[in-house]
């Protein structure tokens, strides 16, 4: 199991969970299970709630300005090489800030071959990408403008020149000048607010949160149950952990796809030990019901479909996550009170409002 772990397990994560374990590594996830007590509020729920703001990094502090400016990048073509595409264009508001397809499409309708992810509390995260390849949202929006990315996909402009393009827009300029003084408007820059806005798209107010925080309407009995069957019965757990319901680790769950002779070897691809071969970054659960179809390759259409996956402990057993259960042996009643719960992870917010871009 460390094994699934040891490629990005962050030091805060191992010093949190041994704080609050009191026990080693190796062994907290699986103990951690029977500790709950499954009353709104109880203390020993609280390790589920997450902290109000995303911790930003040193070098790009949190500001309104640094979100607004992000706010607006994220939704300006201007941004892609062939002045069509936005980051919104696969990671949208309305779809959980995912896309609602099984995989994603560029521009030109070439298949990405993978599920957009959500956007939503990556900031809490030190894994990105469904490889884990990037450590931070500085770092993906920075190469989230080369050539290869998808927002540039079908054009053959450099980033540099679509840097030189922003900088003909006055608005930006100053809007730039105002949020990051002195630094300009350049490829690490338009990162960083990109980073920034990215960091307020959180969910932590929904029903289960509430019920944490000891609002006991939050959830109905069933969503309780669910809860307990999540943790305990099911072990889901063993990998989407609190606060965030993942745990910066890659598993190969046994998708069918990993049975096909070109499937996408997901961490393989960069940390070469067999056991990656189909592993896949843990996703968080938040907001959950938003952003069908599931999985990387976008194989199961509803929140029923993978639960029935992992009660069958995977299709393709040839190279399993050593954390992924067999033998579930799951009620038709524990599986739709999981669902249930699972129904229960979103927040609540008020319609997103976009922005303005400026003209000139
Ligand atoms: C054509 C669709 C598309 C566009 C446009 C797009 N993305 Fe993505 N995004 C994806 C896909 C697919 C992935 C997963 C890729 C992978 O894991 O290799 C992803 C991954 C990400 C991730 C990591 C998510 C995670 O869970 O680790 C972030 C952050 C992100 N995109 C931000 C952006 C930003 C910022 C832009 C605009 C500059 C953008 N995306 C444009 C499809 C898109
Ligand atoms: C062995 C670790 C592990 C266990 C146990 C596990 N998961 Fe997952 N879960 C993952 C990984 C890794 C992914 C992404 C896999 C992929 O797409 O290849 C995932 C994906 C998901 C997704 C889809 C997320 C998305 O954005 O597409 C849902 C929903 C989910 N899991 C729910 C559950 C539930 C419910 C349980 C318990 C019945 C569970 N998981 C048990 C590791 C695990």
């Amino acid at each position: 199991m460390l094994l699934q772990r040891v490629n990005k397990v962050s030091v805060k994560r191992q010093r949190r969970l041994a704080q609050t374990m009191a026990i080693g590594l190796l062994f907290a996830p699986m103990l951690a299970n029977a500790e709950y007590v499954y009353e709104a509020g109880h203390a020993s729920l609280k390790e589920w709630l997450l902290p109000e703001a995303a911790p930003s990094p040193d070098d790009n502090k949190f500001s309104e300005k640094r979100v607004s400016l992000g706010k607006q990048l994220f939704f300006d073509p201007r941004l892609s090489g062939t002045g069509q595409v936005t980051c919104a264009s696969c990671h949208f508001p309305e779809r959980g800030w995912a896309d609602g397809l099984p995989t994603a499409v560029r521009f030109l309708g070439k298949n990405v071959g993978l599920a957009t992810p959500t956007i939503i509390n990556l900031g809490y995260n030190d894994t990105l990408m469904w490889d884990g390849r990037m450590p931070n949202l500085e770092k993906q929006g920075f190469a989230g403008q080369g050539k290869p990315a998808d927002i540039n996909a079908g054009s053959t402009v450099e980033p540099e020149v679509v840097i030189e393009r922003l900088n003909k827009v006055k608005g930006y300029v100053k809007l730039f000048e105002q949020a990051y003084p002195g630094e300009g408007l350049t490829r690490e820059s338009v990162a960083k607010a990109l980073a920034s806005f990215e960091r307020t798209i959180v969910s932590r107010t929904s029903p289960f949160d509430q019920w944490v925080k000891g609002d006991k309407n939050a959830m109905n009995a069933q969503q309780v149950n669910g809860f307990k069957v999540f943790v305990e019965k099911a072990k889901c757990t063993n990998c989407h952990l609190a606060p965030n319901f993942n745990d910066g680790g890659f598993h190969n769950i046994g998708l069918k796809s990993f049975g096909d002779a070109d499937h996408n070897p997901g961490r393989f691809k960069q940390k070469k030990h067999k056991s990656m071969d189909g592993a896949f970054k843990t996703p968080t659960l938040r907001d959950i019901n938003q952003t069908a179809p599931y999985f990387h390759d976008g194989s199961a259409a509803t929140l029923g479909d993978v639960v029935e996956h992992y009660a069958l402990g995977g299709v393709v057993k040839t190279n399993l996550s050593p954390t992924l259960p067999q033998d579930l042996a799951l009620t038709k009643q524990d599986k739709e009170d999981i669902v249930a719960f699972l129904n229960a992870l979103t927040s609540d917010r008020p319609m997103f409002v976009y922005p303005v871009l400026p003209q000139n």
